[in-house]
């Protein structure tokens, strides 16, 4: 399976379905940022996941777009806030929204996403429109608690792995799971199904933090469209961070060169162990979308489950 050319029709729709919103275009501090954010070259998991799932259990992509929609533009204005609060000047191989504008542009645009998203979900025509906007809005303020705890956790060198997981089940799990779940929502699926792709989604967006957290230490820049070193100057605390200093029983590498970090990480086996680990928590993932019924949307979830996987970017 060409899983790339597979995607490609469901990439189209995502793409228009995000771009049409309605608004004065004269205010273009609030409304530029906004195009310019969503027309960089994103990988879209969260909607293709969304799609993926809603088709698996027989929703076509024209119903499931608006929850898909949804879950992008919500995407999107995290990432906005985000970059501000880490610092970061690079995002989808361009410049971040405050550092192209200013940090006030970023503020408000990240709103405006949050409300186009809103406004998106909203709309979907089936499903129970009401426990879809209840799930959404719990998973924003979990995205904001984590958020949180990962700025909290900058100056504490005491965080475990136990609390590390919490933070990034808050800040990314919750919101893949969540991607998960509307595509079952919005098909109207019995409880084992929701409960099914929930924790599809949920073991996903677990692994894809942890790999996040090592591709931001061994990743290429040029494929991520990101800066690499990026957490370590901000002193965040990994997996990485958090079980070198469990072996070494110190934490003096945050101001160390970023290729002396790296050493470090592969010299004490804390990287391979790190990489084992989301690669444990794709796998289960996988075996929860095997449990769906045998589907051509099936095959490519699974596939797309492989290929982020496999991802270099
Ligand atoms: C970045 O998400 C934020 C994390 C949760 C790690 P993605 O890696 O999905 O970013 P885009 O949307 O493809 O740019
Ligand atoms: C992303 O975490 C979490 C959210 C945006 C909610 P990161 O800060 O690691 O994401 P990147 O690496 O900047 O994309
Ligand atoms: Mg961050
Ligand atoms: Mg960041
Ligand atoms: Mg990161």
């Amino acid at each position: 399976m060409n899983l790339q050319q597979e995607l490609q029709p469901y990439l189209k729709i995502i793409e228009k379905e995000i771009n049409k919103f309605s608004g004065d275009r004269q205010v273009t501090f609030f409304y530029e940022p906004i195009r310019y954010i969503l027309r960089l070259k994103g990988k879209r998991i969260r909607p293709l996941l969304t799609m993926l799932c809603a088709e698996a259990l027989d929703v076509p992509p024209q119903v499931s777009r608006y929850p898909a929609a949804a879950v992008e533009l919500l995407h999107n204005f995290t990432l906005v806030h985000d970059d501000i609060m880490d610092q970061d000047d690079f995002r989808r191989g361009r410049q971040t929204v405050h550092k192209k504008w200013d940090v006030n542009a970023a503020i408000l645009s990240g709103d405006g996403l949050m409300g186009l998203a809103f406004r998106k979900l909203l709309d979907t025509p089936q499903g129970d429109v009401t426990a879809m906007a209840r799930r959404f809005t719990e998973a924003m303020l979990l995205i904001c608690e984590g958020q949180g705890q990962d700025k909290m956790f900058e100056t504490r060198s005491s965080v475990d792995s136990a609390l590390y997981l919490q933070m990034i089940e808050r800040k990314t799990a919750v919101l893949i799971e969540l991607a998960c779940e509307l595509g079952a929502m919005v098909a109207g699926a019995g409880r084992d199904t929701v409960l099914l792709l929930r924790e599809f989604g949920y073991a996903l967006g677990l692994g894809f933090q942890i790999q996040d957290d090592v591709l931001d230490v061994v990743g290429d820049e040029s494929h991520l469209g990101k800066k690499t070193g990026s957490d370590l100057s901000m002193h965040k605390q990994t997996l990485l961070t958090i079980k070198l200093r469990e072996k070494t029983g110190s934490d003096q590498f945050f101001d160390l060169p970023l290729k002396e970090f790296r050493r470090l990480l592969d010299e004490s086996g804390v990287l391979a162990e790190t990489r084992q680990q989301y690669q444990d928590l794709f796998d289960q993932a996988r075996n929860k979308a095997q449990q769906l019924p045998a589907s051509p949307a099936r095959e490519r979830l699974l596939a797309l489950t492989d290929s982020i996987k496999n991802r270099d970017w």
